[in-house]
């Protein structure tokens, strides 16, 4: 396809999907949230009592994902069947259940085609694990974040806090942890930069930081 695509990798809690919104603004392109979609074929799952060990059944539920994407008051709603799940996929125990059943190939598989049909003019922002490796392989340019768990645990906590949510940063860090190990150990697209990636480790850097560079990528390749 001629039509760019700009993807935003890494694991959780690095800022990639405010980066990618920033970014998808800044240059008035489309945004895909593939983690949303992990987080409402979870959702999906839960509501209708399929287990990730049902492979057959997850990959259709994937295939026929009633998913809208709108764009809200600062943030965008995710519409489940024309439900408004914006909150709801985004507790802990949706996220749990993403991580699970991303490591299923069938899920994986079903969400393919979903995902690449957010290619439209005049461009795509794509985040998530593995939009350059394996969703996007041809992007004219892949970016993957990074940070110390120690700094994202940090940034994880304030945004609870800002939601009124009190969580405990060690706790946090380790089910980061956690994350991480699930999302680089299963065998199908497991987390890991492309070859042609650039890297950027945001540990010491400011959202704006990174958009900046990410901003100047964009205008030196594209
Ligand atoms: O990014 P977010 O936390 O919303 O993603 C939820 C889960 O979905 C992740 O923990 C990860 O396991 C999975 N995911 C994935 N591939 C993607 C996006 C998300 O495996 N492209």
């Amino acid at each position: 396809s001629d039509i760019p695509v700009v993807t935003i990798d890494g694991p959780s809690g690095v800022g990639k999907g405010t980066t990618a919104s920033l970014l998808a603004q800044a240059l008035d392109w489309h945004l895909l949230d593939s983690g949303a979609l992990y987080r409402l074929l979870a959702l999906s799952a839960m509501r209708a009592g399929v287990a990730p060990e049902e492979e057959a059944r997850l990959e259709t539920m994937a295939q026929s994902l009633a998913v809208r994407f709108e764009a809200g008051e600062g943030e965008q709603r995710v519409l489940l069947a024309g439900e408004d799940v914006s909150r709801e996929i985004r507790t802990e125990d949706c996220g749990t259940m993403a991580s699970r059943i991303a490591a299923v190939p069938g899920a994986r598989r079903g969400l393919v085609k979903l995902q690449k049909d957010f290619r439209q003019a005049p461009g795509l922002v794509a985040d998530g694990r593995d939009m350059g490796t394996t969703i996007f392989p041809d992007a004219p340019l892949k970016i993957f974040l990074t940070a110390s768990p120690a700094e994202r645990a940090l940034r994880r906590h304030k945004q609870l806090k800002e939601k009124g949510i009190d969580a405990n940063v060690g706790e946090l860090e380790v089910a980061i942890a956690e994350r991480d190990r699930r999302d680089a150990e299963r065998s199908t697209s497991p987390l890991k930069p492309a070859d042609d990636a650039v890297r950027i480790d945001t540990t010491e850097l400011s959202i704006n930081q990174v958009l900046d560079r990410v901003l100047s990528l964009v205008k030196e390749r594209l």
